[in-house]
């Protein structure tokens, strides 16, 4: 009946990776690696890793006409995503500087390029994406009122899945329409306009106060935490231990696993599970969109 298993709306950005010792402090300069060129983007990350995991999968975004834009269209075509949605032009691709340390933690600056010129016109205009997909996934690496317009805009039961990061205070219609909300401690903090209590408990209940059906704080390598707003229920998924290599893009491994999940039918912490599973494959291995497992390597582990 879809199409789709998972339309991705978000970012696509090439990801410029320097491997540092530590990280400089303000006004200090370091020496690093090479410089290494990747394809990246929180949206462009997510589509890809459903789509090594053999979800059928869309991605929205905006491009440039440049060879940053076709380095990201070649990786997601290679990977078997729909990129009838992907625009090109208006701005060069979005770039992402990144330092990866020893310990495989990062810092991104993002400058967004084209990601800044997905507007509501755009989202408007792919009406039969969004028919064709059983679930939609966001992040906020593209404009606030474009997210705005796709909450607002989902035909009646596709499932909605935002990842507000870089986080920011939320619409109460974006919230609304979440099932999952999924943030880190830093993101669910933003959302909430501060502190809401000391433990991750305390934060879901929070979060489930302004308006998600569901909400999913992740962890790191303790986890995630879920919480279902039609059950009432609450529960911790632990996440394997493993060496972490690099952690750029887990985060969104782990996204697109949930999202592609919930959409075949599982429940929140069956997904959760699975997804905790592949967003610990991606740090085993460096870079982003080249860490994704495939569905079998996450069953070997
Ligand atoms: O989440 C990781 C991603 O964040 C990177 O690929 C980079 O492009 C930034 O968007």
């Amino acid at each position: 009946m879809y199409d789709y298993d998972l339309l991705v709306v978000g970012s696509a950005n090439a990801d410029l990776v320097i491997g540092v010792e530590r990280r400089p402090a303000p006004g200090e300069t370091v020496l690093g690696s090479d410089l290494s060129v990747h394809p990246g983007g929180k949206g462009a990350n997510q589509s890809l890793a459903a789509a090594r995991l053999g979800a059928r999968s869309a991605l929205l975004a905006r491009v440039g006409d440049d060879a940053h834009g076709r380095l990201l269209l070649d990786s997601q075509r290679a990977a078997g995503v729909d990129t009838t949605g992907v625009l090109v032009g208006g701005a060069p691709t979005g770039i992402a500087l990144i330092t990866v340390d020893p310990s495989g933690d990062n810092s991104i600056v993002v400058s967004p390029g084209a990601n800044a010129r997905l507007t509501p016109d755009d989202i408007r205009a792919a009406g039969a994406l969004f028919a064709a997909a059983r679930v939609v996934s966001a992040q906020l690496e593209i404009p606030l009122e474009t997210v705005t317009e796709v909450a607002r805009t989902l035909p009646a039961g596709v499932r909605f899945v935002l990842n507000p990061s870089p986080p920011a205070p939320l619409p109460d219609d974006v919230l609304a329409a979440c099932d999952p909300l999924v943030v880190n401690e830093h993101e669910a903090a933003v959302v909430l306009g501060g502190t809401a209590g000391d433990s991750p408990e305390d934060w879901a209940r929070a979060l489930l106060a302004l308006g998600p059906r569901s909400v999913v704080i992740t962890l790191g390598a303790a986890g995630a935490l879920v919480a279902d707003g039609r059950t009432g229920t609450v529960a911790r998924v632990p996440s394997p231990r493993v060496e972490a290599v690099d952690t750029t893009g887990a985060g969104d491994a782990f996204t697109a696993a949930l999202a592609w999940r919930l959409g075949l039918g599982e429940e929140l912490a069956e997904a959760a599970a699975f997804a905790a599973r592949v967003g610990a494959a991606a740090v085993t291995k460096a870079g982003a969109q080249e860490s994704y497992p495939t569905a079998d390597e996450v069953s070997a582990r």
